[in-house]
């Protein structure tokens, strides 16, 4: 016994002396990602070209371009705009399906329940049976390149670092533009997608009702054919590229591959109040699942089944997400299941607080509407850090507050 624990002491030794070596190397560790609510470029393209992916994502399209029949909005920037294109919005979208007591089955077409219709004659609305329903917020995207550019074995690692009672599960989702791939998700509510142009596939199909490369299949009105013949729907979505011959969906992807990420409230950040309350951030728990520090692929690694390679502005950088970007049951799941099957029902991912300063509304269906009350609403594998956070004094409570609004 005394043996083992004299063997992993050492071994712990070795390690902090190492983490120690790797914080002192000033010269060639990996650089910070840019960061900012701007218009301007991480590198990855240059300025033209991120201003002209930007007009693409905040085009709005109609009918004759393919628009819908059923559709969510009319483009990416009308959800993804706050405070600006590529952020967040107050739009939420509607999901619903049935829980028949062992599996969620999903209403005709999926349960995605589009809110709006070309005509009016094939609404979507939630059928009958279906009890299960929920709103989700619609999510920032800025950064996202750097999140698309983290190694699976990091956030892999990350699970395993986490203590088992709060262990957050890495799930394999496939690569639209690489069939067959499989990768670790980590975009969505349900980290459902893991690569950004299989999310702008998904996102023009299912948002827009836009078909494209990837998702060549009209969506129903509610499992009623409602695409190219059907009267309803003027545009062909002939192959290879559906209706988006302009290949929309890869100005979509470069855009969010090349904008920086959220950056922090200096000034309200360096406060003693900011800086005392991140301390407590750590303390008690919350930072085991809203990750502090991600470091991204070295520049070079192919992801995504070899469909992209990490670029030089991507790779090798240090994020600050606070988010392990994995799924967990905090006691707040939807009962709504995408990608990672039926265990998955009441798991939600952990969503990144970086930018969280733009949110009124939180959480996964946007109805806490208060910081402190998304804490209190966290139970399950969280429970021991919102106990720890009613149990501090509320001149502490204050200071987490302090912090948050930092982020
Ligand atoms: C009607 C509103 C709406 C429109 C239009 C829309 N989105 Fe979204 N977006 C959302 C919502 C809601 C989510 C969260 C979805 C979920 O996981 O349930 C989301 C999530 C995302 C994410 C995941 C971000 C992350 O970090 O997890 C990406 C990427 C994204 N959208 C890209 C796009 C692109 C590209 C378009 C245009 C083709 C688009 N979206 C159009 C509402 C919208
Ligand atoms: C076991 C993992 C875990 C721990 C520990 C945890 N969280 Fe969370 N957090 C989550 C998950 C998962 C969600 C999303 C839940 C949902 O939407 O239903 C979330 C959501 C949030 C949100 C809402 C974010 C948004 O954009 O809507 C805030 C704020 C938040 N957490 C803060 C905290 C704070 C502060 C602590 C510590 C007191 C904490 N969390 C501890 C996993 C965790």
């Amino acid at each position: 016994m005394k043996n083992i624990f004299r063997l992993s002491c050492t071994t712990l030794a070795i390690v902090w002396v190492a983490g120690l070596y790797s914080v002192g190397r000033t010269t060639s560790g990996p650089a910070e990602a840019p960061a900012g609510f701007d218009t301007g470029t991480n590198g990855f393209v240059d300025q033209p070209t991120l201003d002209q992916d930007r007009a693409t994502f905040e085009e709005r399209d109609d009918v004759a371009k393919g628009l819908g029949p059923v559709y969510n909005a009319q483009s990416c920037a009308e959800c993804h705009g706050n405070p600006v294109t590529g952020g967040i919005s107050q739009v939420v979208e509607l999901r619903a399906g049935h829980f028949n007591g062992t599996v969620f089955v999903n209403p005709p077409g999926g349960s995605l329940i589009n809110d709006r219709a070309t005509d009016a004659a094939i609404q979507e609305r939630v059928p009958a049976g279906n009890e299960v329903r929920t709103f989700r917020t619609s999510l920032n995207t800025l950064g996202d390149g750097f999140v698309e550019a983290i190694d699976d074995a990091t956030l892999i690692a990350i699970a395993s670092s986490q203590p088992s009672f709060m262990r957050g599960r890495a799930i394999h989702v496939p690569v639209l533009e690489m069939p067959g791939a499989m990768r670790v998700g980590r975009f969505g509510w349900k980290s459902q997608q893991a690569s950004l142009l299989s999310f702008a596939s998904d996102a023009y199909l299912n948002e827009q009702g836009i078909t494209n490369q990837f998702n060549l299949a009209e969506n129903t009105s509610l499992g009623r054919f409602v695409g190219f013949g059907s009267g309803f729907d003027p545009v062909p979505d002939t192959a290879p590229f559906g209706e988006d011959a302009d290949g929309d969906i890869f100005l979509f992807a470069e855009f969010m591959r090349s904008t920086k990420v959220p950056p922090r409230d200096t000034a309200l950040a360096a406060t003693p109040a900011a800086q005392a309350g991140s301390q407590l951030f750590d303390a008690i728990g919350c930072s085991t699942c809203h990750v502090r520090t991600i470091v991204t692929a070295p520049a070079g690694t192919t992801i995504n089944g070899g469909a992209f390679v990490v670029p030089p502005a991507l790779g090798d950088t240090v994020i600050h997400p606070f988010g392990d970007f994995l799924l967990h049951n905090v006691g707040t799941g939807d009962g709504i299941v995408q990608n990672g099957g039926q265990s998955t029902r009441n798991e939600m991912r952990t969503p990144p607080l970086w930018g969280l300063r733009t949110r009124d509304r939180l959480m996964h269906d946007g109805q806490s509407l208060t910081r402190t009350d998304a804490i209190l609403r966290h139970g399950g594998q969280a429970i021991g850090s919102t106990l720890q956070f009613l149990f501090v004094s509320s001149t502490q409570r204050n200071q987490l507050l302090a912090f948050l609004d930092s982020l």
